[in-house]
């Protein structure tokens, strides 16, 4: 190959992860907390989601889930025990709000004043997502996220929980990869609220769903009671260079922020969120559907963020072909692979995802608010968890953000993707992606492998890997 055709890259020196860096876990409300029903919560999407038959992996639901609802206080010695730093939870919206408006729910706020207190006591800072998919079920019967008030049904949400928790919370997250609630819940109907939407209606959906994030961070700035960094997680397949030939790189890079009908690319929110536009794509990819935003919109939507969160799990090899175009690789055969298909090994996606974001969305401390893997993990004769191959991906992602340390691209940490064994959505409890095993029947929670070696990467900075 010709020299002059690579990139000037810096030689990854193996670089020390800078001290500020967090190291956490992550997990959310319905996927841990049961009690779906309990002291006066209102009923969500997924409640409904889970009732109908066959939506849901033999009909799993998250009705009691890991019951994390009553046993929050162990689970939080269990964080303390493998050293986590910060934790990454969400709220469930219903549960405190159990019309998604108006009343609230005092018992269902209490819960995560108590959880806030619990996690500061044992010196574990939370990370706290207003959103992950869990929308209230009263606000859906009212037309949902189509609902031209849904920005301000969010950011009242928003300010109650800023009121209540914003003088301990200092890091928030507004939405959850909302690539997901809209193509899964809304495209293609897999996930809740199992809707399959026409075009100009699911332009509509992420109008007011980038409204709602910018109204919610406006909201929280002005009622927390110290100041707090806010950002949003956002998702895609990652796309990474085959090689590391500027037209690789290039190819990716393209290919990364391209808009896909299905709307799973980082572009739609990210380019609206961080440059106040939407991709340029986007209006050849939906002739004259182009939602109108105001003037006033955009200021809302562009609020300025204080890191760019990102959920990362798999990534796609792309090249430029000798016709110009990017054409993304097939894996190799036998490429290792978690207990969901999708989730292929490419431990490069972490740093490509940070530099390609940090490159066009601009040098904001980049936070991995979700990466992990799940296997069939089960308990062996020992009474152990053993999970070598949860360790061995988690070390080779995280030598590849490696790489973006010694490019001095900022980072701010990482969350493991989850602290426990959990409700995995359609696919029921079937794949665990926990760092600690749940046996559903007792809820007897036991540290895996993977915990107690995310112990020593933590104690070491992450040096140890
Ligand atoms: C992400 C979701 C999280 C979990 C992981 C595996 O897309 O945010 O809730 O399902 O994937």
């Amino acid at each position: 190959m010709n020299p002059t055709s690579r990139s000037s890259l810096p030689t990854p020196s193996g670089g020390a992860f800078p001290d500020s860096f967090v190291w956490g876990a992550a997990t959310a409300a319905y996927q841990i907390e049961g009690a779906w029903n309990e002291d006066g919560k209102g009923p969500s999407v997924w409640d409904m989601m889970c009732r109908k038959p066959g939506a849901v992996f033999r009909n799993h639901t998250g009705d009691v889930a890991c019951d994390h609802y009553h046993r929050h206080r162990e689970d939080v010695a269990i964080m303390r025990q493998i050293g986590l730093q910060a934790y990454r939870f969400s709220v469930s919206w219903p549960r405190v709000l159990p019309d998604g408006t108006g009343c609230l729910n005092e018992a269902g706020l209490a819960f995560y004043d108590r959880l806030v207190d619990d996690l500061l006591e044992a010196g574990i800072e939370p990370y706290l997502t207003l959103f992950h998919w869990d929308f209230p079920l009263a606000l859906y019967q009212r037309g949902g996220w189509l609902n031209a008030d849904s920005p301000h049904w969010f950011s009242e949400y928003a300010a109650l929980l800023g009121r209540r928790l914003g003088d301990r919370v200092k890091h928030w997250i507004t939405l959850n990869e909302p690539q997901c609630f809209t193509g899964l819940g809304h495209i293609q109907g897999l996930h809740a609220p199992g809707d399959k939407l026409e075009t100009g209606q699911v332009l509509r959906l992420v109008h007011h769903s980038l409204v709602a994030h910018g109204r919610a961070v406006q909201a929280l700035r002005e009622v927390c009671r110290q100041p707090v960094k806010i950002g949003i997680s956002l998702t895609s397949q990652v796309c990474v260079p085959a090689t590391d030939a500027v037209a690789d790189i290039e190819a990716a890079r393209e290919s990364y922020f391209a808009v896909d009908a299905g709307l799973f690319c980082v572009s739609m929110w990210g380019d609206p969120i961080y440059l106040g536009r939407f991709p340029e794509q986007a209006s050849a990819r939906f002739p004259g559907k182009i939602p109108e935003v105001s003037a006033e919109q955009w200021k809302i939507i562009r609020e300025p963020l204080d890191f760019l969160g990102s959920n990362i799990y798999s990534a796609t090899k792309f090249t430029r072909t000798a016709d110009g175009k990017a054409h993304g690789l097939d894996k190799p055969a036998g490429n290792p692979v978690g207990s969901l298909g999708w989730l292929e090994l490419e431990p490069d996606a972490l740093y490509w995802a940070a530099r390609f974001q940090s490159e066009r969305y601009g040098r904001l401390p980049f936070l991995v608010t979700e990466n992990g893997f799940c296997g069939l993990d089960w308990m062996a004769r020992d009474g152990k968890v053993h999970d070598p191959q949860r360790i061995d991906f988690v070390a080779r992602y995280l030598e590849g953000l490696r790489r973006a340390v010694a490019e001095n691209i900022p980072l701010a940490g990482y969350f493991y993707w989850s602290l426990l064994d959990n409700f995995e959505w359609a696919e029921g409890y079937r794949p665990r992606f926990g760092l600690v095993h749940v046996d559903y029947e007792t809820q007897a929670r036991t540290l895996k492998d993977s915990a107690l070696w995310y112990k020593t990467v933590i104690a070491s900075g992450g040096s140890d890997l």
